[in-house]
């Protein structure tokens, strides 16, 4: 059977490594963005160049009509679902003094509501109990869900917890039906989400003393960890966590 993994923020980061990884493990990939057209198309073109087939689809991830057609746009370019995986995410560095009902709303709309309504989608085409032939999903949580976030990350945090609480759930209600569901909780990663503050060799060197393994990971670490997640290789694992987080952290 033809892999065909749909991936949810593609275009950047983990996500888009993940995708130029695939590429190489017999995967046709589908890499959706939001605003970033330009990257979405290079990630595209990296795939390609290692002999799969991708496709760029814009949805936005906090709409619902955006997930189902993305879904509907994924399975016509490259056919049916095998592999999702959710790593769309958005962060907020605010205080709880700061917050507001909107920016709670549109945290919690992208990394949660959207993500599990993703899953619906997945399921609905996966699920033996409707036809389809199985998958693999992996949930890109955080380690901020272990902790609750370091100082102005907690509705981040709640956010990532929430998936992980959906992971566990979700995971039993599909067992027996071919998908497997596990999260995989990053620490803190050098992609477009950090590099700003971690230019700052305060802030740098703060994490990295928080860390037991005193470095940052790289978006190659989470990307071999995702796909192992979604191989057969992990065919006994399911509604797990798996951290890759150089040890975790301290506050
Ligand atoms: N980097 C870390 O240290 C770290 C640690 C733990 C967990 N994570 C998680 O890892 C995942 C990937 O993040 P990353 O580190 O790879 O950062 P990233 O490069 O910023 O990737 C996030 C991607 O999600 C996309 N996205 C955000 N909102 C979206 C929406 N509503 N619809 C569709 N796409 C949307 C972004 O595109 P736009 O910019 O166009 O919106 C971006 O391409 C996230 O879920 C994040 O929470 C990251």
């Amino acid at each position: 059977m033809t892999k065909v993994l749909l991936i949810t923020g593609g275009a950047s980061g983990i996500g888009a490594e993940t995708a130029r990884i695939a590429a190489t493990r017999g995967y046709s990939v589908a890499i959706n963005y939001r605003t970033r057209d330009a990257e979405a198309k290079k990630v595209v073109a990296a795939v390609e160049a290692k002999g799969a087939k991708a496709v760029a689809i814009k949805a936005d991830m906090a709409v619902e009509a955006d997930i189902v057609r993305m879904f509907e746009e994924t399975t016509k370019a490259l056919g049916p679902i095998t592999h999702l995986l959710n790593s769309a995410g958005i962060s907020r560095q605010m205080r709880v003094d700061s917050y507001d009902a909107a920016m709670l709303a549109s945290l919690f709309a992208t990394n949660v509501t959207g993500l599990m309504l993703c899953c619906r989608e997945a399921a609905k085409r996966m699920s033996t109990k409707h036809g389809g032939k199985g998958g693999a999903i992996v949930n890109v949580s955080s380690m901020a869900a272990t902790l609750g976030g370091r100082t102005g990350s907690s509705a981040y945090a709640a956010t990532k917890g929430a998936v992980d609480s959906f992971t566990r759930g979700f995971a039993r209600e599909v067992a027996d039906e071919g998908i497997r569901f596990n999260s995989l909780r990053p620490g803190m990663v050098l992609t477009e989400m950090t590099e700003g503050r971690l230019k700052d060799p305060d802030f740098k060197k703060g994490i990295e003393a928080s860390i037991p393994m005193r470095r940052v990971g790289a978006s190659r670490e989470i990307a071999d960890a995702a796909l192992w997640l979604l191989s057969d290789e992990a065919s006994f694992i399911t509604g797990t966590m798996l951290d890759a987080a150089g040890g975790g952290y301290r506050i």
